[in-house]
């Protein structure tokens, strides 16, 4: 691809991103976009508590390997100093940009103070975002969204103070917290955040093939697009082809996604997470849905590899 992206010093080899997606931006998952040729990954959101409590399962949440470089780890939290920690603790990890969540719409997550609410909060917006700056050397990039509601679209202004407080770049869901994921993705209010700041922004919202993602960024000025939902059970959205139309290309995928799996995992303790990826390999596919049931009642991971081979 023409478009170069870089973030800092970090020059990405391409500018289609894997979204965060808590409950599946694991490592396995981001490895495998990163094979099919996502430019970077981000893994699911990570609590600066969690983190600076050293609870296991947040620990286990920030497993990486070098294989997958550059990949981005996301915090949230509302408490700058708690944020500042945790900065400087990733900082010691091998992560390549530490992202700021303050786009989440979830209310165990809002009602705290933290993801998408931050935005009704510029003022502690900013002393969280300069706080974990002066805790890392590494760039921090912060994902948003457009506004808190219709009546406050914000992502232009919000940008800028993210600019002026160190961010490196801007990653916009184009959507209001109270639209959660429904209604129209805002690609104008995305445009105008581009206009209003000097570092990279990267569009987000509903882009589900290659071709859309360099559409996009030819007519908002984007400088990347992040991918989620279309990325499941499709790492191939990262390629030009886009996803095989036969049974027995998507099975190879699903094929790959599962070695990976093995060899980063137990399996045992993930089989219905598992169950989940491996049964969106086959949506919209003649046999798919017989195959998702099977998947679905296969009692093991080797099971499901088997049925995999069989194809
Ligand atoms: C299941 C799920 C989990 C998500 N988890 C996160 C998260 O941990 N952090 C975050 O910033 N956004 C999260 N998001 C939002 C996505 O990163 C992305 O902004 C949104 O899904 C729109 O992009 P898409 O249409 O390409 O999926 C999540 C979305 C979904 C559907």
């Amino acid at each position: 691809m023409e478009k170069q992206l870089k973030i800092k010093s970090l020059r990405l080899e391409s500018p289609l991103i894997l979204a965060p997606l808590a409950g599946y931006t694991d490592l396995a998952f981001r490895l495998l976009c990163h094979q099919f040729g996502a430019g970077l990954c981000y893994t699911e959101m990570i609590s600066c508590h969690g983190l600076v409590y050293q609870k296991e399962r947040t620990l286990r949440m920030t497993k990486t390997i070098s294989e997958e470089s550059p990949v981005a780890l996301q915090l949230f939290g509302s408490d700058p100093d708690m944020m500042g920690q945790a900065a400087a603790l990733v900082s010691d990890m091998p992560y390549d940009i530490i992202d700021i969540n303050m786009g989440c719409p979830v209310r165990k997550v809002t009602k705290k103070g933290s993801g998408a609410a931050l935005m009704k909060d510029s003022r502690l917006a900013a002393t969280i975002i300069s706080e974990v700056c002066k805790n890392t050397n590494l760039p921090v990039t912060v994902k948003i969204r457009t506004g808190w509601n219709h009546d406050s679209i914000v992502a232009p202004e919000f940008a800028k103070m993210a600019e002026d407080n160190g961010a490196s770049a801007i990653a916009v869901h184009g959507r209001t917290w109270s639209q959660g994921f429904g209604g129209q993705v805002d690609w104008q209010t995305i445009s105008r955040v581009k206009k209003n700041v000097s570092i990279p922004v990267i569009g987000n919202g509903d882009v589900d093939t290659y071709h859309k993602a360099v559409q996009l960024m030819a007519k908002t000025g984007c400088d990347g697009i992040m991918i989620g939902r279309a990325a499941l059970g499709n790492p191939w959205v990262f390629t030009p082809e886009g996803i095989p139309s036969t049974l027995t290309k998507r099975m190879a995928g699903l094929k790959r996604h599962l070695e990976i799996i093995q060899e980063f995992n137990n399996p045992d303790k993930i089989l219905p997470k598992i169950r989940n990826q491996a049964g969106r390999y086959f949506k919209g596919i003649a046999g798919g849905s017989s195959i998702r049931r099977q998947i679905y009642e296969a009692k093991s991971l080797d099971e499901i590899i088997k049925l995999a081979e069989s194809i």
